[in-house]
């Protein structure tokens, strides 16, 4: 039996631009998707979640992902989809092909914008590669999850796996190499969730869309974007949360002007604002999921009590200087 834990993320900036090649900055935190991975007799794949809410899924295939069994609804099959296609990713890679069953128990809410498909892919094709006695390499685990988020959505830009599989706080942008960026012992980031999931394929898509359909508009959103992401690397550095807090408010509106935002959203970012928060944003696909705020400690008490009255749940995310690890 082999386990692996594998943390999921929050953008702190650029989620969008990034898949168009703008930089963006995210961070590692403490909500850990955790993969179990045992030897099966049979010749197939077996993947067995649990949801948040006790909930179990299954999902079965021959080893070449023909799938010959799934429990409940489409959705099932959609969801486990991608992690079949890390596993079996993982396993071209180290050239074996054998039956092996897979246990997910994630405590990232779906959908929710904090990675969670990523974390999940990523810690299934460390338990799978530590299983058939392979030291984890970190390399192979990104290329294999990276194939799963193409399921996922067709253009990935790759930070959410990048930062489940290496932790810690980076600067990313697509095809270079992340930098791992110092982060600030001041910057406490709460993050609140709507409790409306968001399909990203679909977000990201129709993002790419309204690009496409107005460049001379849009455009300038992606190059302001950029040099907001590069000038937030130096305020975080330099623990100037003021200016810090302005660049990512000025964010959350990039992306409001891009339709990602809601009047739920809206509402927490405000709220949020108004209590003291130095800046407040959404964070991920947008269209629901989670905002975060960046607080202090002096702030935190009273932005998390507001908060805490509109949302479905708020959470002070630890980062996590750790990427995926395996026992
Ligand atoms: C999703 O967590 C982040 C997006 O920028 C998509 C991507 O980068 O692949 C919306």
């Amino acid at each position: 039996m082999a386990r692996a834990l594998a943390p999921s993320k929050i953008i702190i900036a650029g989620e969008h631009f990034v898949v168009e090649g703008e930089p963006a900055i995210a961070s590692a935190i403490d909500l850990f998707a955790d993969v179990t991975a045992e030897e099966s007799y049979e010749n197939a794949i077996r993947i067995e979640s649990v949801d948040l809410d006790n909930r179990k899924h299954v999902i079965k295939s021959t080893l070449n992902e023909r799938i010959i069994d799934y429990t409940g609804k489409e959705k099932t099959k959609k969801t486990l989809r991608p992690i079949l296609r890390a596993v079996r990713k993982t396993m071209d890679f180290l050239n074996v092909n054998t039956g092996i069953d897979i246990y997910i128990n994630s405590k990232i809410p779906p959908s929710a914008g904090l990675g969670s498909s990523a974390a999940v892919a990523v810690a299934a094709s460390a338990a799978t590669m530590k299983l058939l006695g392979f030291e984890l390499n970190k390399e192979t685990v990104w290329k294999a999850a990276f194939e799963a988020e193409r399921i996922v959505h067709k253009n990935p830009s790759g930070i959410d796996i990048t930062i489940s599989t290496y932790g810690g706080m980076i600067l990313y942008k697509k095809g270079e190499k992340p930098v791992i960026l110092k982060r600030s012992e001041k910057a406490i980031f709460l993050i609140a969730y709507t409790g409306k999931r968001m399909p990203t394929g679909k977000i990201v898509e129709e993002v790419l869309n309204l690009k496409k359909s107005f460049p001379e508009i849009i455009n300038p959103l992606y190059i302001s974007a950029g040099a907001l992401t590069k000038k937030l690397v130096d305020y975080l550095k330099n623990e100037d949360l003021v200016n810090a807090g302005k660049l990512l408010n000025i964010n959350h509106e990039l992306l409001s002007a891009l339709g990602l935002s809601t009047f739920k959203i809206d509402l927490l970012v405000n709220i949020a604002r108004k209590k003291g928060a130095y800046g407040a944003k959404l964070t991920g696909a947008g269209k629901g999921g989670v905002m975060f705020a960046l607080v202090d400690k002096d702030s935190l008490e009273r932005v998390k009590e507001a908060l805490t009255k509109r949302a479905k749940f708020v959470y002070e995310a630890k980062i996590v200087d750790e990427g995926v690890k395996v026992f």
